[in-house]
């Protein structure tokens, strides 16, 4: 276990209480909340997709968002564990910082009250969706929502789909399971400064965007995907520009903003023909399929979208030369890799969860 996790399970086996906010402005009484299941009147809809929580719909004089804590989490290793309990220290972080940046007030869920010796997270409901298509603008808002957390010492890692909703054009991030906590101004990320390959863009493509991509590129061809790719970039190019600035202005230390100059300016370079943005391209969709891969066995959980993922990567080693897909995967010999994802298979079939 590492500092986090060992500081969060020891709570986790104390008594002692987390709350967050009162249920004094709101009609309800805590032991209703408790009692909420299936079966409730007040409950329009519940939602069992979610790993750690299951999710009701209430209406009574306002509509609410319960999420009651599983008993287990369906993610199997110690990070999905302690994700509920993440969740609740990464809320009140975000109350405490609310008025700094106007996005935690528009793009962030509003937290009423949360209870966890009781497993109970009541919120506003929000009336969006998962986001459908590739717009842009939904795009640039989660980078940018994802860099305000980082200003405040919060790194998202799970930008999934079912983690963003869009409601008129905007974007509202409400599942902050694992969200970590780490000091921007002299570290990349929650690994302090170990992991240079994770930042904001990286996250949203990983989890999803690449994903997306591979499904838009089967109805529209490698062209337009690539022109979409590339405006991805530039979202990243200006969301990062000024992220860049602002920790230069916070006086943050020259590693933290040489790792994000970088950044900033592989994108550029890859942006600018197309031999460099596909090449670009490459590299992201290996990267993004195999963290994305390692993720959901590590948690023991498993979709048709690992499958997807996994057979997609086979797709592309037999159609690159093994020199262009070399570079970017931790293996010398093409053979070997592609006997490490017939066991990645074999697993993600093992680990299908229901
Ligand atoms: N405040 C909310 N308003 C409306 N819908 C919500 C809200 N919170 C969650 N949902 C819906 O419930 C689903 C599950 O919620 P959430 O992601 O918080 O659960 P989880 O168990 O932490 O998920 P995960 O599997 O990502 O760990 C979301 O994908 C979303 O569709
Ligand atoms: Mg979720």
């Amino acid at each position: 276990m590492n500092i986090r996790q060992r500081e969060l399970a020891s709570f986790d086996q104390s008594n002692e209480e987390y709350i967050i906010g009162t249920l004094q402005n709101t009609n309800f009484k805590i032991d209703e909340l408790e009692n909420i299941d299936e079966n409730s009147k007040l409950v329009s809809e519940i939602i069992e997709s979610g790993l750690t929580g299951v999710i009701f719909k209430i209406n009574k004089d306002a509509v609410y968002n319960l999420k009651r804590k599983r008993k287990t989490s369906k993610v199997k290793n110690i990070d999905g564990q302690l994700s509920f309990l993440n969740e609740l220290i990464c809320r009140s972080k975000i109350i405490e910082n609310q008025w700094k940046f106007a996005s935690f007030q528009n793009n962030i869920v509003k937290t009423i009250y949360a209870n966890y010796r009781k497993g109970i997270l009541l919120s506003e409901w929000i009336d969006g969706n998962h986001p459908k298509a590739l717009d842009i603008d939904w795009i640039q808002d989660t980078i940018n929502i994802a860099l305000d957390l980082q200003k405040i010492g919060l790194f998202e890692w799970d930008l999934s789909r079912g983690n963003i909703l869009v409601k008129d054009k905007k974007v509202k991030l409400f599942d902050f399971g694992y969200c970590y906590q780490f000091d921007p101004l002299v570290a990349y990320n929650s690994e302090g400064l170990n992991e240079p390959r994770f930042h904001a863009l990286e996250r949203l493509e990983t989890r999803y965007l690449m994903l997306a991509l591979y499904r838009y590129e089967k109805e529209n061809g490698k062209n337009k995907t690539l022109n979409l790719f590339k405006e991805i970039k530039r979202a990243g190019i200006i969301s990062y520009v000024d992220h860049h600035a602002y920790l230069e202005s916070q006086g943050a230390n020259k590693q933290v903003l040489v790792h994000f100059q970088n950044i900033i300016e592989e994108w550029r370079d890859g942006i600018a023909d197309m031999d460099a943005l596909e090449a670009l391209y490459l590299k992201e969709v290996l990267r993004s399929h195999l963290l994305d891969i390692h993720d959901d066995l590590s948690g023991k959980s498993c979709t048709p979208d690992t499958l997807l993922r996994i057979s997609h990567l086979k797709e592309l080693t037999n159609q690159y030369t093994w020199r262009q897909i070399a570079t970017f995967v931790d293996h010398t010999e093409k053979e070997k890799f592609l006997q490490e994802l017939e066991s990645f298979h074999e697993n993600a079939i093992m680990y299908q969860h229901s």
